[in-house]
């Protein structure tokens, strides 16, 4: 018999996990391309990633080769220790980005990404302390990007006050730009909202945004963890909508499953990085590293920026069936606008078709984050289901 606060897993054994996580009625024992095969036999059509993680899907050969390859020759030395793998890691998200970046701090997830573009932007905006995100915005669960998230003081965020002042501003009107003051160090943006629905803000917002940072001497900071790495079909927002932010953060897809974090800075920050400022154990770990080398290579080399235009472009047009009455977001941060409960249709699709798809802070948005592989012919069985919903 089970422990009352303990849940029985699918095989049978007991589950000592702390249960933080609803899971979905799906037992995954394997996983290849866009499918994840479940412990039954079952086939599914992963249209989320992991939460936006796996970029290259699952079983990529180069990237399987090159984690395995760099466990075998050297798992683990930290930052003490020079070694090529970081050396070239460091060079490819620059070279990857497109964008006049200068340095790159590597850790371990998108929260600490985003502690860390906090310090460095009260850093270099020394004796201001206050910080504006946006309303329906997500950057983690650390004091310091909890605090940043639309909602967390009031749900989940568990320490007794923030560590800063945070304001935040309406996600659809430059209204609130006057929030933003010479008291202000930061700016937090995803520029395209995940949590918040696949929501994209837009490019004339970004300019306005970036104008106004400009202006105070704010720093504007895009939290890229979900939308950036491809997912929009460019290397960056930034790059999709031509405005250049002060820092980037990136996680998620970066290490297509291992756990990275990068902080990219432009030269403003990057000249006010003091020895020991910044520091972290695993971060730019060798094996992390060798993940991210074969994850950026992978897009590029097997041309996934272009796959991921033309299939969102399928997407739009194809998909508005059945409950589906628009949709937003970019790339492959889709949101399916739906005329009915987006719980009650991802759970349709996953228990009577075999799709998973997820769900966002916008009852209404279905949200997709599918690996960057995704092909029409995939998207096709995501039609044909819709339209059986009605
Ligand atoms: C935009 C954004 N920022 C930050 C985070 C936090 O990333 P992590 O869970 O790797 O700490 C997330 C996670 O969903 C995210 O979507």
């Amino acid at each position: 018999m089970a422990h009352p606060a303990q849940s029985i897993t699918p095989t049978g054994a007991h589950d000592y996990l702390a249960p933080v996580f609803a899971q979905y009625p799906l037992d995954v024992v394997r996983a290849e391309g866009v499918w994840l095969i479940a412990r039954d036999g079952r086939r599914v059509l992963d249209l989320y990633g992991g939460h936006a993680v796996a970029a290259l899907g699952y079983g990529h050969p180069e990237w399987t080769r090159a984690v395995a390859e760099q466990a075998a020759s050297c798992n683990f030395q930290s930052n003490a220790v020079p070694m090529d793998v970081r050396l070239r890691a460091g060079r490819r998200i620059v070279e990857f980005s497109k964008l006049p970046i200068t340095s790159v701090f590597l850790i371990n997830s998108g929260a600490e990404a985003n502690e860390n573009a906090l310090k460095m932007a009260f850093a270099v905006t020394g004796g201001r302390s206050e910080v504006v995100a946006l309303e329906q915005s997500f950057h983690g669960r650390t004091a310091g990007a909890g605090a940043l998230t639309w909602g967390a003081r009031e749900k989940w965020y568990g320490f007794p006050r923030t560590p800063f002042d945070v304001k935040f501003i309406a996600r659809d009107s430059t209204a609130g730009f006057s929030q933003i003051t010479d008291r202000t160090a930061a700016v937090f943006v995803e520029p395209v909202q995940g949590v918040g629905g696949a929501f994209d803000l837009g490019r004339e917002f970004l300019v306005a945004l970036r104008k106004r940072c400009d202006e105070v001497g704010a720093v504007l900071v895009f939290d890229e963890v979900q939308c950036g790495t491809g997912r929009c079909g460019q290397p960056y927002a930034a790059n999709l909508y031509g405005v250049l932010p002060d820092m980037i953060t990136a996680a998620k897809a970066l290490g297509n499953g291992f756990p990275v974090g990068a902080l990219l800075m432009t030269e403003r920050i990057a000249k006010a990085v003091k020895m020991d400022a910044l520091g972290t154990t695993f971060g730019a770990g060798p094996m992390a590293c060798a993940a991210i080398e074969a994850t950026l290579d992978a897009i590029e080399n097997d041309g996934l920026l272009a796959n991921v235009r033309r299939v969102t472009d399928y997407i739009r047009k194809e998909c508005t069936v059945g409950p589906v009455v628009g949709y937003q977001g970019e790339g492959f941060l889709t949101g399916l606008k739906l005329k009915v409960p987006a719980k009650d249709v991802q759970n349709a699709l996953l228990t009577q078709h075999d799709i998973l798809t997820g769900t966002s802070g916008d009852p209404n948005v279905l949200r997709l984050l599918p690996p960057y592989i995704l092909r029409e012919g995939q998207v096709d069985l995501l039609v044909a289901a819709l339209k059986k919903l009605g």
